[in-house]
């Protein structure tokens, strides 16, 4: 830190770099889910559970990339893994063994993983997979979860910000564009489902089964409101998708991470198709899809053009093959349960302060992931977890006053734990928000109002 200024003043040399990024990029930035306030804060480096800023401040990072850094930043063996692949070649127009050792390590750990394909992101990950499901049934439309996050690809991306205003009612949400010309066609065939809402999702799938390629579900839907799926709702999806004959897909991009065998097993989730990111890269570009070998046979192009054709110029480079590879590796069973006594740790520690100043929050997430809800009652799905005005404006002093404890909290996304981290980051968190909580009075009472 220099000087005497608060972490959250942004410094004078992401001041000049975002003057300069603001000739070259529309909004001075690249990708619209980087956090601003009022303008971002440029990395310089990261080591372990930090990143440093390019005026030398050091903040605990708890968004990695968007949970992607489950070891943090520059983890020895990646670097050692990228540094010699970088030697023998970034990319190949043939398959290359890398791409074997990964594919390996995923389908002996992921029950229900038989089978899997290489992309460079989630999006794509999750494009192609629905495009499997259309190709496995003959069907064009698909379900997903109002308010679910699952990348930039047209059909997913409906209703995955609708408000108090255009998400109407409780029993059939509306299909809500995410922007403006989106084809009206897109919108008829997405039907959003509540999640949750074991009472209705059977009736509703039913209702459009007979156009429904794929029910597309993660299992703790992060910006949805990182909450848990309860046993009746993922009984009833999967009642649902099996009577009807529709794909379900599990969205573990961000949701893997959640344990050993991933998100689905440990919510008791079967899944016909996954798809994954972030983690598997180990901080290269990644995507896969994976499942069952009958569904995932649509990419068979051993007999001349599959069902399904799927390339893609930097699928499988070995650069993010064993960059995966060695950061799969290091995530044992020692490793996940390093991270989830960590998460239990920090998650008990949010509720103790919490409930000393009997504020209005609450907090969700299992595993190496949480987010802090500005609300007393813990939401069951999106409309709940929606923030109103006044919330949101909490949630975003809360970011400040963490940025100014030197700790990175992502605005309305999870927050994750990294390998590196240790009890006494988990205890400076937690310091951070009974501060927050003790000095904030003011703004802790307009939620109430
Ligand atoms: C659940 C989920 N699916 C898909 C994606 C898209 O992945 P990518 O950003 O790699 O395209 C994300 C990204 O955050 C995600 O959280």
């Amino acid at each position: 830190m220099t000087g005497t200024e608060g972490h959250n003043s942004i410094g004078r040399a992401s001041r000049e770099a975002f003057e300069r990024s603001r000739r070259v990029f529309v909004d001075g930035t690249t990708r619209v889910t980087i956090e601003r306030d009022p303008i971002p804060r440029y990395a310089a480096r990261g080591a372990g559970a930090y990143l440093f800023d390019l005026d030398g401040r050091r903040f605990l990072d708890l968004n990695g990339n968007f949970t992607t850094l489950i070891h943090g930043h520059g983890f020895a063996p990646v670097i050692s893994a990228v540094t010699s692949q970088l030697r023998s070649g970034t990319c190949f127009a043939n398959p290359t063994l890398a791409e074997i050792d990964l594919a390996e390590l995923i389908c002996g750990r992921v029950p229900g993983v038989e089978t899997i394909r290489f992309v460079n992101t989630g999006s794509e990950a999750v494009m192609f997979a629905i495009k499997a499901a259309r190709a496995f049934t003959g069907r064009a439309s698909i379900a997903k979860i109002e308010g679910a996050y699952h990348g930039a690809y047209d059909w997913v991306e409906v209703s995955q910000s609708s408000t108090p205003d255009d998400w109407g009612p409780e029993s059939d949400p509306a299909s809500v564009p995410y922007y403006r010309g989106m084809p009206a066609s897109v919108l008829d065939q997405v039907v959003p489902l509540r999640f949750n809402d074991a009472a209705r999702v059977e009736q509703r799938i039913a209702e459009h089964a007979h156009r429904l390629a794929a029910i597309v579900v993660d299992p703790m839907p992060s910006r949805a409101g990182l909450i848990a799926p309860t046993p009746e709702f993922v009984a009833a999806i999967q009642r649902a998708a099996a009577r009807h004959g529709i794909v379900l897909i599990a969205d573990e991009v961000l949701s893997f991470r959640q344990g050993f065998e991933g998100a689905s097993a440990r919510h008791g989730l079967k899944p016909d198709l996954f798809t994954f990111g972030k983690i598997i890269g180990g901080g290269l570009p990644i995507g896969a899809i994976a499942g069952h070998r009958e569904v995932m046979k649509v990419f068979d192009a051993s007999g001349g053009r599959p069902l399904l054709p799927q390339g893609g110029t930097f699928s499988a480079n070995p650069l993010s093959m064993v960059a995966g590879l060695a950061s799969m590796t290091a995530l044992d069973q020692a490793a996940f349960d390093h991270l989830e006594t960590l998460g239990d740790r920090l998650r008990t520690q949010l509720g103790s302060v919490i409930a000393r100043h009997r504020a209005p929050f609450s907090v969700s997430g299992v595993a190496s992931l949480f987010r802090i809800h500005p609300k007393a009652t813990l939401p069951r799905d999106f409309r709940e977890a929606t923030p109103s005005a006044a919330e949101a404006h909490v949630m975003k002093e809360l970011t400040r006053s963490f940025a100014e404890a030197g700790i990175v909290l992502p605005v309305g996304a999870a927050a994750c734990l990294s390998t590196p981290m240790t009890t006494g980051d988990i205890d400076l968190v937690a310091s951070a928000f009974n501060d927050f909580l003790a000095t904030r009075t003011d703004l802790i009472e307009s939620l109430a109002a």
